[in-house]
This record gives C-alpha cells, structure tokens and sequence, in this order.
C-alpha cells in the first residue's frame, strides 16, 4: 500500500499551520500568561519560539521527511535501533494525554457556540447574564464529557477521511477563515471602553517582573511556547513524513511559526482589551479566564450575540485543525507500525481518548496537571529526544536534509542550526525540565 502525500504546495503549510494555531493561541496563552506575570511572561515565550521553538520545529520536519515514517518507525528506521523506537513510541502516548484535555476545551467551545446560537432566541442563556457562575456548572461534570465526545467524534472524522481529503481539506477551508475573522474582531476590540488596561498588561514591558520572577516563568513560559508550536509531541515529525522532497524545510517553518505567532498575538489583542473592559481580572480566571471574559464582554454589547457565534465558531475551526493532528500521530504509529487500516486505529483511538477525556472530564485536579504540567513535561522531553537524535544520530544526514530544496539563506544556516539543535538547545531544554521538576 502506497503512503499518502500532501495533494498540494500548500496543502502541507496550511495543515502544519492549522496544528499550530489553535486553543493554545486562545484559550491556555491568556490563562498561562495571566497565571505568570503578563507581559514579563509574553516576552520570555517569544525568545523561547524563535530561539528554540523554531529550531526544533525544523528538527521535527527533518526526520519526518527523511524517514518517511511515523515518530516511532522513523526513530528506528533512521537509527537501526529498537531503543530509539520505544522513545519515538513515547509520541503516541503524548497524542493521546494531549487529546485527553484537549477534547475536553474543544467540548466547552462547542457548547458555547450552540448557547450563543441558541441563546438569543430563548431571551438570552446564562452565559450571558452570569457567566462566572455559567462556566463553573458547566466545565466539569456529565455535560462536560458528553460536549468532550461530540468534539472527538468531529475530530476523528476529519481525521478518517485521510491525509487529503481529511487533514488537508480541511485545515485549508479552517486556517483562512480564523485569520480573517480574528483581524476583524482585533480592529473592532479597539473601539471598546476600558480596552487600554487590556494592552498594558499583554504588551507593557514589565522588566521588574521578568528579572524577579525569571526561573519560574522560564518553565511554564518554554511549555507554552513550545506548546503554541505543536513542537515535541511528534506531529510536526508525522505532517513532514507526508512531504515530497521539493519544499524548503525552514522557508515552510518560518511562515509557520510566523502565522501562529500572529494568530497568537492578534488573539491576545482581542481576549485581553475585552477581559479588562470587563472588569474581569485575567489572573484569576484560571482555565475559565477566556470563557467568563468573553461571555461577559459579549454580553454587555449590542449585537454581541451574533459576535459570540462568530468568536465561537473561529475558536472551533481553529481547535478542530490541531486536534487532527494530535490523534494523526497515534494513528500513524498503528497504520505504519502495526498495519492497521485508518478506520480501525481511528476507532481503537476514539475509544480509548473517550475513557481518558471523560476522565479528565470529571477530575479539574487531574484537568489541571494534565493540560499543565504534563503536557510541559512531555513536549519538552520529546523535543530534548528529537534534537538529540537529530544532532548526534542523523548529524551530516540532517544537514542534507535540511538544505534539501531549501535556498541559500537557509544553506549557510543549516550549519549553526545543526549545533544549536545538537547541542545548545538540549542544554536549555534539560535545564527548563530541571526547573520545572524541581
Ligand atoms: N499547537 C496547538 C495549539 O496551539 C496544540 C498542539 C500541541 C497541537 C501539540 C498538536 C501538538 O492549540
Ligand atoms: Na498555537
């Protein structure tokens, strides 16, 4: 059986894209940020994306196109050792942990939007009128893991339909219409009373904050970034193993990085401007901050109830093309590892994140770590994996591979980026685990 490839030029930017930008733009940048510092964290995660975050990506996309293959089969097929299999086979188990929270936000988006369609009609629903006291009943509990299945369902029939007429199409309808939409409510936020507090605290330069606080922020801040990147759980090794060889490897991760860095920007100009005309403060929303701003501000607007659904439905494109890419990599593993057809690994996938989701439905403790600390741990130790691997088992091979179709920008960097990946960045990412840990 033949491997499925990209059917377009764009069709694997978009798709990479589409991973990239999604709830972590949205939903855990505003609350992680608030959680640490503010502005002081905002700068600390963009050093982070550029000076490790895009390096690693481009790690990622040279063993996946180099081997062809899944995290787990392209580990040991590039390395002839079992050893480097059983690391690649970590991925499916992150796939899984991510998509076992992850579900779980993209079910609370899914019921707002339902609400904001269905609320003005019924005079308008409680998210509107209480919307701390709505998001409290409706987070956690039986609903909540019902609304995490309905997402999961959509997520695993996008993914059904394979890499083309699945992931690509998709993600190519999806990644257009969230920047449109989003432009357009960022230059609308502005006009909002009270938004000014909003861009001070996202985009003042707090230096006082960053030289006190530093080793903590680092940890959450390297996670976040990381995170926003869809770095280190191997989906951007499994989206590069669908690649032919004719794409510029760094050329395609700039845009990347660049298209999410906006996405994520120009989300924060529009959830932080309206949490503080709210009068909501951010840091005390914990995973709830998006959603009790958002409603309230929605709330007190005239026409705020056809903006909801739009907000909403952006929000779901843009979950939607990162959840995809979060169970392709299990789904990888068992095509290519195990023979499995698509169907029977997206059904032997739903079944098991269903349990987790619902598990973590029930649990905010564990929803907690999960999305948290876990998901921090795992993404940076499977990027420590992917560079080592990188740097000293590929080395020569993945400067090759590198340059392969790239132009002479990227040429004279493939050399410098070798050693940053091989060595210095694994130093940084095994100190941000130690603080993290510790
Ligand atoms: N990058 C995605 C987001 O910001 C999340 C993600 C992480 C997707 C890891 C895939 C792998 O929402
Ligand atoms: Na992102």
């Amino acid at each position: 059986m033949t491997r499925e490839t990209w059917a377009t030029r764009t069709g694997f930017i978009l798709a990479a894209a589409g991973s990239a930008v999604g709830l972590g733009n949205i939903w855990r940048f505003p609350w992680m940020t608030a959680q640490n510092g503010g502005s002081a964290f905002l700068a600390v995660y963009l050093l982070v994306v550029f000076g490790v975050g895009v390096p690693g990506l481009l790690g990622e996309f040279v063993i996946g196109r180099r081997a062809r293959r899944n995290p787990m089969g392209a580990l040991r097929d590039l390395s002839g050792s079992r050893r480097w299999a059983a690391v690649g086979a970590v991925s499916a188990v992150t796939g899984v942990a991510l998509l076992s929270f992850y579900s779980v936000v993209g079910g609370w988006i899914l019921r707002y939007l339902l609400v904001s369609m269905t609320g003005p009609l019924t005079g308008g629903a409680a998210y509107l009128s209480t919307p701390g006291a709505y998001f409290e009943t409706i987070s956690f509990g039986f609903e909540a893991a019902a609304f995490h299945l309905l997402f999961l369902a959509i997520t695993g029939g996008i993914v059904l339909g394979g890499v083309r007429r699945g992931i690509e199409l998709g993600t190519k309808v999806m990644v257009p219409a969230v920047l449109v939409l989003l432009v357009g409510m960022a230059a609308w936020v502005v006009t909002q009373p009270g938004a000014g507090a909003g861009y001070q605290f996202f985009l003042g330069f707090d230096l006082t904050t960053l030289r006190e606080n530093f080793f903590s922020i680092l940890g959450p801040a390297a996670g976040q970034a990381l995170f926003t990147l869809s770095v280190g759980a191997g989906t951007m090794v499994t989206y590069a193993s669908y690649l032919g060889e004719d794409r510029s490897l760094p050329f395609d991760g700039s845009v990347i990085a660049l298209l999410n860095t906006g996405v994520g920007v120009l989300a924060g100009l529009v959830v932080f401007p309206l949490l503080f005309s709210q009068g909501v403060d951010p840091g005390t929303g914990g995973p709830g901050a998006l959603f009790v701003g958002i409603a309230g501000a929605f709330a007190a607007l005239p026409g705020g109830g056809l903006l909801a659904i739009v907000f909403f439905g952006v929000v779901t494109l843009a979950a939607l093309s990162s959840s995809i890419s979060m169970l392709e990599i299990p789904v990888a593993v068992l095509v290519d590892e195990g023979g499995w057809s698509r169907r029977a690994a997206v059904g032997v996938l739903l079944a098991l994140v269903a349990v987790t989701g619902t598990v973590t439905a029930l649990r905010p403790a564990l929803f907690d770590f999960v999305a948290g600390t876990l998901v921090d741990l795992l993404l940076t130790g499977g990027l420590l994996a992917f560079l080592l691997f990188a740097g000293w088992v590929l080395g020569r091979d993945a400067v090759a591979e590198y340059v392969s179709g790239a132009g002479p920008v990227a040429r004279q960097l493939a050399t410098p980026w070798l050693f940053a990946v091989g060595i210095v960045i694994p130093v940084f990412l095994v100190f941000t685990l130690l603080t993290t840990a510790g």
